[in-house]
């Protein structure tokens, strides 16, 4: 009886795995050294950074001034680095260390000026690693920019628009935009759709728009291929869920 029942629990834990995107090794678990918390150094539940718009940041923002990307063929306004650009900049600038955090695990951690988690970085010593970007962000994919197919007439044609996979519907009392990546489009935003995040467009109509930003592309928590990519490059499909070329 015992056996069976160990044997029933084996297998729904199981399943309960393979049904679960984990960030648990992933290039994103960042745990060892005696830092058992897979999640710490990125959001804490108390003291998070609110200047950071992602959900409970644990994080500095970084106070460096990015270079941004232009072109004399970019249609779209571009924004400051902001949205969940800022939060993944806060490590990937590599202007700050990967190991510090507002909020340490266990009572009073909280430390406005950060604490270091392990007190070192095991990161930053191996500054021609591939993650690192930078601040000048002029050889990235524009980020902080406005989704081309967006408006009407479309800012710049060669994008899909709605009824070619742009979904918009109002969440939460707030106007957002995703691209479906289903072959045919299911009208609901999920992780593997590539989300657009919603910008007041300072820059131009002064109004909520959707802009593209790493979190688009990119999901850090998704363990689905090791550049966290929401969708696979295969075929360049994930360039081709935006721009009709
Ligand atoms: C390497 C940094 C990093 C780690 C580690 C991390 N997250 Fe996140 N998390 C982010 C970022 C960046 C966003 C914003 C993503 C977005 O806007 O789509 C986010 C968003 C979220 C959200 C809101 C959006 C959503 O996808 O539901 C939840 C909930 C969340 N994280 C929970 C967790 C939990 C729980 C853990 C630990 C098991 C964790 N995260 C670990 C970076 C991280
Ligand atoms: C807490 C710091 C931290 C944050 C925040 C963070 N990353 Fe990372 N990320 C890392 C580190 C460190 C690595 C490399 C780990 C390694 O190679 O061992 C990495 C690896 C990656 C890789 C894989 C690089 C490769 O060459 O394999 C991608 C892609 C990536 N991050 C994207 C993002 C995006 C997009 C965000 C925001 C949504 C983000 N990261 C937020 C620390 C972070
Ligand atoms: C328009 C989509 C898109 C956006 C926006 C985007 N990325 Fe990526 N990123 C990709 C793709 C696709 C790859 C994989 C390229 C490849 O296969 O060589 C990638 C690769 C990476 C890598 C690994 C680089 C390497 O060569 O190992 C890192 C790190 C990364 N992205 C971080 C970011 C961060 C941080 C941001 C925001 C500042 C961002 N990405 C914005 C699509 C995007
Ligand atoms: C989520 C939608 C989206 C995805 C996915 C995407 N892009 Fe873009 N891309 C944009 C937007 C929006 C712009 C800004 C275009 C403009 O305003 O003219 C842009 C700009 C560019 C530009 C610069 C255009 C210029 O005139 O300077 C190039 C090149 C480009 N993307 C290539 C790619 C490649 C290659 C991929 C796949 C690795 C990719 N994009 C994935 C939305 C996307």
């Amino acid at each position: 009886m015992l056996l069976i029942m160990v044997l029933i629990l084996a297998a729904i834990t199981n399943d309960a795995d393979a049904q679960t995107d984990s960030i648990d090794a992933t290039k994103h678990d960042l745990t060892g050294g005696g830092v058992d918390e897979i999640c710490v150094f990125c959001h804490t539940p108390h003291a998070s950074n609110a200047a950071i718009e992602t959900p409970l940041w644990n994080r500095l923002s970084s106070t460096t001034a990015y270079q941004v990307y232009d072109s004399n063929t970019i249609d779209g306004d571009i924004l400051a680095v902001g949205s969940v650009s800022a939060a993944c900049l806060t490590c990937h600038d590599g202007t700050q260390s990967t190991d510090v955090v507002l909020n340490a695990p266990g009572t009073g951690g909280a430390a406005a000026g950060g604490t270091p988690l392990r007190g070192g970085d095991r990161f930053l010593d191996d500054p021609d690693k591939p993650f690192f970007l930078g601040t000048d962000l002029t050889n990235d994919h524009p980020i902080g920019v406005q989704y081309g197919g967006f408006g009407s007439p479309p800012i710049d044609p060669d994008f899909r628009t709605s009824g070619n996979g742009l979904q918009t519907a109002f969440i939460n009392g707030q106007p957002r935009w995703w691209l479906d990546t289903e072959p045919i489009p299911d009208g609901q935003r999920q992780k593997t759709d590539l989300i657009l995040y919603t910008r007041v467009n300072s820059a131009g109509s002064g109004v909520p728009e959707p802009f593209v930003e790493c979190g688009t592309c990119h999901d850090p928590h998704s363990d689905a291929n090791e550049l966290f990519l929401r969708k696979l490059n295969q075929n360049s499909a994930v360039c081709t869920v935006c721009h009709t070329k």
